[in-house]
């Protein structure tokens, strides 16, 4: 974790990341595979991955502290069991994560003493990460660490940040903490320190790939991505699950899972009637899948629950009820007129949006118009 011997020589001078990564075992052929995926992810020109991997070599670390609030570590989890070969180590080798509580070695005051140091010595040089909920409530008390509350540490961080990252659905806009009744009060990063330049990764968990590519965007190019209102960049969020989905032609003609484990089901029919919200969810699962990219929801045969969507879990459950008003169900329908009807209701959803569009304020990311 951070500066330390694994990223020294024997002379004390820091390694590049080649030299890192060969320490690691990582081959130069594993990391360009790596660079590849990473280009395809963000959608960058073919033949971009040999000046990723340019980029990425020159590249000085910047310093990561990755925060926890109210949250089940779930997306720490997708980190560090990402892809192999040992992505998350390319990731983690990339930047020098100073402080992250469930994986870093120091403990109590040590531990807070390196989260501090970062915060003084490195003001508007760090990325900050933050997985889970901030609860406001009654001062805050419902999530304190080191006997500070979350929203107080936030701001103090997040605040101070070159760029806080809300990886998960909980740190983008509140999740399963803010749920009805939200007894804590529970809100994302960007509502709770609304200064902040935020990019939200929602996801439950997010897709370590998205996160990995979010960073090498940022390296490569000194900037954030582009985002759409929810402040979500739309390499990863600009495209309907419905409309990559691979059940997709069989909701076009009409063919649908009617019962759990019926003919339907065991053909790979759509799962509308079962209450997928595909066609109301924007994010890249379809193409970028999980674990390697051998299944997501979808494949695996379960609706997608709408999980990165703003004010999930409300606004998606019940979970195996039928969304109520998707244009072409049930008749032989264009893929234009459906997306036509949907995205209207998005465009309409994204209008009444107040509290992201403040993340524009200031926002380095080249997004801002782009919704
Ligand atoms: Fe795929 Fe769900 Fe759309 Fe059916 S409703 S095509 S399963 S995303
Ligand atoms: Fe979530 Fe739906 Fe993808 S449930 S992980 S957005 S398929």
């Amino acid at each position: 974790m951070g500066k330390n011997d694994a990223h020294l020589d024997d002379t004390g001078t820091e390694l590049n990341l080649p030299r890192m990564l060969e320490q690691r075992g990582v081959s130069r052929r594993d990391f360009m595979k790596f660079c590849t995926a990473v280009s395809a992810a963000l959608a960058l020109p073919a033949g971009f991955a040999p000046k990723v991997a340019q980029a990425l070599d020159e590249v000085k670390r910047p310093t990561l502290v990755w925060l926890e609030f109210q949250d089940c570590a779930g997306d720490t989890e997708a980190l560090l069991r990402s892809a192999n070969p040992t992505v998350a180590e390319i990731v983690l080798d990339i930047l020098s994560v100073d402080y992250h509580e469930t994986i870093m070695a120091a403990a109590g005051h040590q531990a807070e003493e390196a989260l501090t140091k970062v915060v003084k010595e490195q003001k508007g040089k760090y990325i900050a990460v933050v997985e889970g909920a901030i609860p406001l409530k009654d001062g805050g008390v419902y999530c304190c660490v080191s006997g500070k509350a979350a929203v107080d540490t936030a701001r103090e961080v997040c605040g101070g940040a070159m760029a806080t990252l809300a990886v998960g659905t909980c740190a983008s806009y509140g999740g399963i903490p803010a749920a009805a009744p939200n007894p804590t009060g529970a809100v994302g990063v960007k509502d709770a320190v609304p200064n902040a330049t935020v990019v939200n990764l929602p996801g439950c968990p997010l897709n370590a790939d998205n996160l990995t590519a979010t960073v090498v965007h940022f390296l490569l190019f000194n900037k954030l991505p582009a985002v759409d209102s929810f402040g979500r960049p739309l390499f990863a969020y600009g495209k309907r699950i419905h409309d990559n989905c691979e059940r997709r032609p069989h909701f076009d003609a009409g063919q649908y899972v009617e019962k759990w484990g019926d003919h339907g089901h065991q053909k790979g029919f759509c799962l509308y009637k079962m209450g997928c919200k595909g066609p109301e969810t924007y994010h890249n699962c379809p193409t970028q899948r999980y674990n390697e990219k051998t299944s997501w929801p979808v494949a695996s045969g379960h609706g997608c629950v709408g999980c990165s969507q703003p004010q999930f879990w409300d606004t998606m459950t019940p979970f195996y009820h039928r969304l109520p008003h998707v244009p072409g169900f049930g008749i032989e329908a264009t893929a234009d007129k459906i997306g036509l009807g949907i995205a209207a209701g998005t465009a309409a959803a994204f209008a009444v949006h107040g509290v992201i569009s403040a993340c524009r304020k200031g926002d380095t990311s080249e997004g801002a118009k782009e919704d």
